[in-house]
């Protein structure tokens, strides 16, 4: 059904959104910055509630078939994997050193978890387009309330919705049958070209780049942010791929060796032309040049598919409001997350009968935090 669906979200029409100027926090994380161009108001509060309550109801009525509660979104991991990100800030100016990238040559320990983005991807072959997510999470970080540092990102540079607004239909349109998806694609042309684009077929999840998607802080400016391996090697889809090759090519490869990102911030020196309440926008990388600021080690490892580092993987909470405050997520879609990515991992935890904990080491199945490794019980 899909096949048929998404071309016709391509139909170009203008798309009419409204400006949301005024200041209001309600119950999520830190104020807004105006200055940074954030805007948020009570309205966004409502939109943030609602995407929060559909969101439950998908998750409950997933469950209640699957017998075990998943994430919303990017449910199919193809494995969680010991990496540690060391940081090179010499290239970026003294008043982007901040969070992570205050310190030169610090080196963090970090699990980073490969994902399809499908919210029932669980039941799909990997060959299918789809957006493909990695998510780093940096431990032990001084300043972070959680006491990581999540990187969220995905296989596409610019994120498909506009503003709360925008995604709020999106979603509505994708859970209210073809012709409300076929009316969002004619009213809201970029936003589709957008999802239509950030879908994608890829031969090995280490082996792609990832982008922050939408906006960050990064001291007194706002930011982008992506992760590129360190060398390009061209690697093809296998011939007959299986509904798991993702998974395969990642333990192979990390079998027979190690894997490296480059990770690069992209400050944005032009605010007018890149807005952080719309991430829709591609960034000129001529204005606003990407600088490296570390290397992400994935060293070679076994293990990735044992019964207790996939339930690890199944109950980890990445969260992009994992933060420092200097690195701090920006903009609308990004403090909808700060309600919802919370709120969705304690209800699956707490559905699976599991404790929402925070990894401190590379050996999380002992100690403190032993209940990661545990099984997700019906
Ligand atoms: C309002 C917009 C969004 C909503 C409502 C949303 C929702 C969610 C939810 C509910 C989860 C699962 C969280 C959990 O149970 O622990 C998730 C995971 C994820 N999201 Fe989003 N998301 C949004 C925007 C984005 C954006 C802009 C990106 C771009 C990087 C993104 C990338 C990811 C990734 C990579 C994961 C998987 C994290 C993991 O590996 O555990 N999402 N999202």
């Amino acid at each position: 059904m899909k096949k048929l669906i998404w071309p016709i979200l391509a139909l170009t029409l203008t798309a009419c959104q409204d400006k949301l100027p005024e200041r209001s926090t309600a119950n999520l994380h830190e104020l807004p910055a105006p200055e940074l161009g954030e805007s948020w108001t009570p309205k966004n509060d409502e939109q943030a509630q609602n995407i929060l309550a559909h969101t439950r109801e998908i998750v409950n009525e997933r469950a209640a078939t699957s017998g075990v509660m998943n994430r919303d979104a990017h449910p199919k991991a193809h494995g969680c994997v010991q990496a540690s990100m060391t940081i090179d800030n010499k290239n970026l100016p003294a008043a982007h050193r901040v969070g992570v990238f205050a310190q030169n040559a610090k080196t963090f320990d970090a699990w980073v978890r490969f994902s399809n983005g499908d919210p029932d991807g669980a039941k799909k072959p990997d060959i299918e387009k789809d957006v493909r997510g990695m998510a780093v999470k940096l431990m032990n970080i001084e300043g972070s309330e959680s006491g990581s540092q999540d990187f969220l990102m995905i296989t596409s540079k610019e994120f498909f919705s506009k503003d709360g607004d925008d995604y709020l239909k999106l979603f509505n349109a994708l859970t209210g049958g073809t012709a409300r998806l076929a009316l969002y694609g004619i009213t809201h042309p970029l936003s589709a070209k957008r999802l239509l684009g950030a879908r994608v077929k890829i031969a090995n999840p280490v082996k792609v780049s990832y982008f922050s998607s939408v906006t960050y802080k990064l001291g007194n400016r706002s930011m982008r942010f992506k992760a590129e391996p360190c060398a390009a090697t061209a690697e093809t889809i296998p011939a007959n791929p299986g509904p798991r090759y993702l998974q395969e090519r990642l333990v192979q490869t990390l079998a027979k060796g190690s894997a490296c990102y480059n990770f690069y911030v992209q400050p944005n020196l032009d605010p007018q032309r890149n807005p952080v309440e719309d991430p829709r926008q591609i960034w000129d990388e001529k204005k606003s040049p990407y600088i490296k600021v570390g290397t992400i080690t994935i060293p070679q490892q076994t293990g990735i598919t044992s019964a207790a580092q996939t339930n690890f993987c199944e109950n980890l909470s990445m969260d992009p409001w994992h933060s420092h405050p200097q690195t701090r997520p920006l903009g609308q879609i990004n403090r909808m997350r700060a309600l919802i990515y919370k709120e969705i991992s304690r209800m699956r935890h707490e559905g699976n009968r599991t404790t929402v904990l925070e990894p401190v080491n590379h050996t999380p199945c002992v100690g403190a935090t032993a209940a990661l490794c545990e099984t997700p019980k019906k």
